[in-house]
């Protein structure tokens, strides 16, 4: 499937951006893993989430949708902390990195045997970052390439796991929340150091519970949890979504307002970025669902973008934005750079050639180096059809770069979009584009 996207007019309104896909996939395995019912008001329910419900209720976890006013809502019927079902079959992840590893972490040691495994693009990318230091607890994994690439077979254990002082390499999400869930079930503290800069939705939702999590100066420390809590959240907008139409508003030099997001400090960085680009971004707190602030983000058309540079430290609390700072680039003035951003090559694609090929594509130039990338603007594009290679933040990126185009953008495979934000071509016609 091709869709073609214009916007002659630009982007820009207001939006109320799809569920948080983090918090989902957080709030569905904790529910899974509590003592009784738990209620999740707005989960994200498209591809990736998906893909962890589906998993779970292979392990025995029983979901219910409950009458709502037009909202999703699910209750949940937590198994306990060593309450899964030997799995029949395969647990498929699908497309999705974060139900690979995270899950992970709840299956290390348990009683039962299990493999999960995923797509093609998910059995490219590294698993022996969460299978290493699971392995350091206790669990019996074994992978492809020495544990190094799923599928990942979880042998049986004891149900329990030790503790253990990990040093973090990467600045993964995935990862430390992997280590995190798995900690919940250990003899032990648990005690992770290094590069523990990265989302930090888990911590947030483990200290809401009650669960016995301490930050200090960059290093968590939880202690044996012999159980964890039912709850109720309602599941705040996705900031990573809402991002692509604030950059549309920007290059089309128009206003947005951003309703009901996750505004979630580790996630703001592209806003920050933005408001060095020359942007006016306000935003305002409105209440915390389980430890996780959210609110309105008003975007206010500036006097045009100016060129910055991004450096390693940003990038954790921006990294699923990086390809939309490529876009921005092409349109602002001066040079943008983003460094030390080679994760980026380890997600659903390899995001750094893409924005490369992604730009080429249109009519542009961006220039890829070993960990980021580098664009001097503006260019005047002409338009083009991109293939996303089947990677939903890419397929979206060439979609909002429409709005500072005079031709069209055409992507094929678009439906890949459907992981993260299954009616970003409805949202795109509401604030004023063409989408068919
Ligand atoms: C996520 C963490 C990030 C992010 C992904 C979601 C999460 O991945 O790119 O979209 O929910 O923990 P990494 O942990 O690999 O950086």
């Amino acid at each position: 499937m091709q869709t073609v996207f214009r916007a002659p007019r630009g982007l820009g309104g207001a939006l109320t951006p799809p569920s948080d896909k983090s918090l989902t996939h957080r709030a569905l395995m904790l529910a899974a893993v509590a003592t009784g019912r738990s209620e999740i008001d707005r989960p994200l329910e498209t591809g990736d989430c998906i893909s962890t419900a589906r998993c779970l209720q292979a392990l025995g976890v029983k979901m219910d949708r409950l009458p709502g006013d037009g909202v999703a809502r699910l209750a949940v019927d937590g198994v306990g902390l060593q309450g899964f079902r030997e799995p029949a079959a395969v647990l498929d992840a699908e497309n999705s990195g974060t139900t690979l590893r995270l899950l992970s972490g709840l299956l290390a040691g348990q009683r039962l045997f299990a493999v999960l495994s995923g797509d093609g693009s998910l059995l490219r990318r590294p698993m022996g970052r969460v299978v290493k230091p699971l392995a350091a607890l206790g669990a019996d994994i074994r992978g492809r390439e020495g544990g190094g690439y799923a599928p990942l077979c979880f042998l049986p254990g004891s149900g329990t796991l030790r503790g253990a002082a990990l040093d973090l390499a990467v600045a993964s999400a995935q990862v430390k929340s992997c280590l995190l869930l798995a900690g919940l079930r250990a003899e032990g503290p648990l005690c992770l150091s290094g590069r523990t800069d990265s989302r930090d939705h888990t911590e947030r939702m483990f200290t809401a519970l009650g669960l016995p999590l301490r930050a200090e100066a960059g290093t968590l420390r939880l202690e044996p949890a012999r159980s964890v809590p039912s709850f109720s959240m309602r599941v705040p907008g996705d900031v990573s979504s809402a991002a692509f139409f604030v950059t549309a508003a920007l290059v089309s030099g128009r206003g947005l307002e951003v309703r009901g997001c996750g505004i979630n400090p580790t996630r703001m960085g592209f806003l920050e970025v933005a408001r060095r680009m020359g942007a006016d971004v306000q935003v305002a707190e409105e209440g915390l669902s389980l430890g996780e602030p959210f609110g309105t983000i008003r975007l206010t058309p500036g006097s045009g973008l100016r060129g910055c540079v991004v450096e390693e430290g940003e990038v954790p609390e921006l990294i699923d934005e990086a390809p939309l700072l490529a876009v921005l680039g092409l349109f602002a003035q001066g040079r943008t750079e983003v460094r030390g951003a080679g994760e980026l090559r380890h997600k659903e694609s390899d995001r750094i050639d893409m924005v490369v090929s992604m730009a080429r594509a249109l009519g542009g130039v961006v220039e890829a180096s070993g960990d980021g990338f580098s664009v001097e603007g503006p260019q005047k594009l002409h338009g083009g059809t991109v293939d996303p290679a089947g990677d939903h933040r890419i397929a979206m990126a060439a979609a909002v770069a429409s709005a500072g185009i005079e031709g069209e953008v055409r992507v094929t495979g678009f439906e890949a979009a459907r992981v993260s934000y299954p009616d970003f071509t409805t949202d795109f016609r509401a604030l004023g584009g063409e989408a068919e």
